[in-house]
């Protein structure tokens, strides 16, 4: 198993990619912690890890609070005693547009969940990985690399600075043996457009890629497992495209 005795922070795991990779790793020997908004949707992940082999941690969290984002590495330090693996996983879509007269609300709703909750939980959590030598995980999107769609600037603008962050944290804190790396997945089928109130099938995102499919949220699991696991160690500063080949089109 890849992850005994690893205990694992994800953020935005009541759903979709997040819960995806909180199974897997549970699955994999992971001490896990669940953390997000939604209490119904936490019990069921939770009920669903348990039956997997470990119950999580949950911790019920805004992270774009700061009060919030202190206590879920606290509550994880007091429970665990360490950290060894964060991924930075919580995220929103919203669309908007220069033009928009919402631009400049929907633009820091974006940034404060998507941007800085990375940067400050990855900034509490980057002192107990460093006593681990852990790594770090972020969940960014190819809307960051490539603008295919023009209307969802803001989210687009907040992948890229998570890219740019990556790079950033990861040059920094190879120092201390500390891994960052980012994955950006292409159309995956999860609760993000209904979380953002937008009615849309996933199976129209298919002609975006070359595929010519959607992906589950437990590819991307998987790709999770790759990075933070010991067979990724010469892998920093990376960014992962898992998109089915939207980017080829
Ligand atoms: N699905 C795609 O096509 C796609 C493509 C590229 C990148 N991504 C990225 O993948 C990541 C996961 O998204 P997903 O597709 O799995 O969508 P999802 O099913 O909507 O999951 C998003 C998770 O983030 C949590 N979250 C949102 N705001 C939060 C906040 N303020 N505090 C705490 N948790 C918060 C949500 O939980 P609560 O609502 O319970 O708080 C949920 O657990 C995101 O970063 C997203 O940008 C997704």
């Amino acid at each position: 198993m890849r992850f005994q005795d690893k205990v694992v922070v994800i953020t935005g795991a009541s759903s979709g990619i997040g819960a995806a990779a909180a199974k897997l790793l549970v699955k994999e020997g992971a001490s896990v912690v669940l953390v997000a908004r939604n209490q119904e949707k936490l019990a069921n992940v939770e009920k669903q890890c348990a039956a997997i082999g470990k119950s999580p941690l949950v911790i019920r969290a805004d992270v774009a609070n700061e009060k919030d984002a202190k206590r879920i590495i606290d509550e994880t330090i007091d429970k665990y005693g360490k950290l060894d693996i964060l991924v930075n996983n919580a995220g929103i879509f919203r669309f908007d547009l220069v033009l928009s007269d919402t631009l400049m609300k929907s633009f820091d709703e974006i940034m404060n969940v998507n941007l800085r909750a990375a940067v400050l939980i990855t900034s509490l959590a980057s002192p107990h990985l460093i006593k681990t030598k852990g790594n770090i995980i972020n969940i960014s999107s190819s809307l960051g690399q490539v603008i295919k769609m023009n209307n969802c600037i803001s989210y687009a603008t907040s992948k890229a600075a998570l890219d740019h962050f990556t790079r950033g944290a990861a040059l920094e804190l190879s120092a201390h043996g500390v891994r960052v790396n980012a994955i950006s997945p292409g159309p995956v089928r999860t609760d993000i457009m209904e979380n953002a109130g937008i009615a849309t099938s996933w199976d129209d995102s298919s002609t975006f890629t070359a595929l010519n499919r959607v992906s589950e949220p437990e590819e991307v699991a998987d790709l999770i497992a790759f990075l933070a696991s010991d067979a990724a160690k010469g892998i920093t500063g990376s960014n992962y495209a898992i998109e089915n080949g939207a980017s080829l089109k």
